[in-house]
């Protein structure tokens, strides 16, 4: 076992801004944006603000309030608190870690690749076909590496010197990027059919199981749910932390740059009068509809590309390294090796499994829907009837740091019962989507 001292957070604004930029990322802009499209505009929106608060929020705080308790990375920490049965569950958490950040950081290499773009050549007339030659085959994989090799070099710098350094100065970054976005985009003509689509509810949606397990699953990929990314972060926290309010602010800060983002690419996409290309929504339509929009534009349209692209690929940075976090800080509890070591290991292996994702479009897709629909939503059912049954006295470990806050025991309740519910109907419809298709 590692026997130095764990590392730390240097403050709480530190720990914020890390956490807040593991949620932020590619979910909020490419994600949330392409399954709204998918999924009827509004009503997709205020259910996964629903499920944001039923279960997002009370998986969230599960896993901060392990972590800290257990000062440790996942495996371990369950282990702590349930014994060694429940280590196959932080198995699972590393196995989603590499799956994921496999495909993720190919899209993050399309992000880099199209900011480039836009400096040098200006948006192609034909964004279809560009996207076509970049999104696979070997200008993707080339990509895929450069942004694995930055994500490990932040992890390889450690928890202050690397992961809380970058936040700090990449979230304010891309607060500002995505405001000034959907500033830019209210003023434009047209921009009132985009809110239209984006706002509206169309309440016969709502009740619709597809609509659900893509909302249940969008909330536990966009808050960092279900696979110890959370936990491992609370893992470098003092115990002077309020935890219920990191939660919220957490929670609020990522629900609210999805939603300032949709203000951006609705308006974007329907002032160009592009909304029918992304009625036939896939993964890639927000990598061709928009660019579609920006070459429309002129040199505005370049600086605002440019702009959006950045924001994608800042966001996908900060996400993409508390995944790799979670591999590193579990081979270093694991088997006590050194963090550096962990990195340099960890990552090529990671970006050997993006590599298929790389090459086929099809087959990041369906890691996509695996990952964010069933991996997830699989590790947050198993979280939930860890902290509600399992963990002896979870209200213990919240409450240092938050004296006399009085919501716990509803906190407890959710994770006991609907929680598990919801989660259960969830899983079940996802994978019978994925097994139809
Ligand atoms: N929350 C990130 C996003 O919205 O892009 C993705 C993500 C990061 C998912 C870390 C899971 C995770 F553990």
């Amino acid at each position: 076992m590692a026997s130095a001292p764990r590392e730390q957070w240097t403050s709480r604004t530190g720990f914020l801004l890390a956490a807040v930029g593991s949620a932020v990322g590619l979910g909020n802009m490419w994600r949330f944006s392409y399954l709204t499209a998918e999924h009827g505009g509004g009503a997709f929106v205020l259910l996964y603000l629903a499920l944001t608060l039923l279960i997002g929020l009370p998986v969230l705080l599960a896993e901060l309030v392990l972590g800290r308790g257990a000062g440790r990375s996942p495996v371990e920490a369950l282990a702590h608190y349930g014994g060694r049965s429940w280590r196959p569950l932080g198995w699972l958490f590393v196995a989603a870690g590499l799956l994921i950040l496999g495909y993720y950081s190919v899209i993050a290499g399309w992000t880099l690749r199209y900011a480039l773009t836009a400096v040098i050549g200006g948006f192609p007339e034909d964004p279809g076909a560009f996207f076509g030659e970049i999104s696979s085959g070997p200008a993707a994989l080339v990509w895929h590496l450069l942004f694995m090799g930055i994500t490990v070099a932040v992890v390889a710098g450690g928890v202050k010197g690397g992961i809380e350094r970058t936040s700090l100065v990449l979230m304010p970054l891309l607060f500002a990027l995505v405001i000034g976005l959907a500033v830019y985009a209210a003023a434009l003509d047209g921009a009132a059919s985009g809110y239209e689509f984006y706002l509206a509810i169309d309440f016969s949606q709502i009740w619709s199981f597809e609509t659900l397990h893509a909302a249940a699953g969008q909330a536990f990929f966009s808050l960092s749910l279900g696979m110890g990314a959370m936990l491992t972060y609370a893992s470098y926290l003092s115990r002077r932390e309020h935890l219920p309010n990191a939660s919220l602010v957490i929670a609020g800060a990522d629900f609210a740059v999805a939603f300032v983002a949709g203000l951006a690419v609705f308006p974007l996409i329907f002032a160009l009068g592009l909304s029918g290309d992304v009625g036939e929504s896939t993964v890639g339509a927000l990598f061709i509809t928009l660019p579609k929009t920006f070459a429309g534009m002129g040199a505005a349209g370049r600086v605002v590309g440019l702009l959006f692209f950045v924001a994608l690929a800042v966001g996908a940075l900060t996400s993409a390294i508390s995944l790799l976090e979670v591999v590193v800080a579990s081979v270093m509890d694991g088997l006590g090796w050194e963090r550096r070591r962990a990195a340099l290991l960890v990552g090529p292996a990671i970006a050997l499994v993006g590599i298929p994702a790389a090459l086929s479009l099809d087959v990041l897709g369906t890691m996509d829907q695996i990952a964010g629909n069933v991996l997830l939503v699989l590790g947050g059912l198993f979280l939930a009837v860890f902290v509600g049954w399992v963990m002896r006295d979870p209200m213990a470990e919240v409450q240092p740091g938050a004296e006399g806050v009085g919501w716990f025991a509803l906190w407890r309740w959710l994770l006991r019962i609907p929680v598990p519910i919801i989660l259960v109907i969830v899983l079940w419809q996802s994978l019978q989507a994925l097994l139809g298709e």
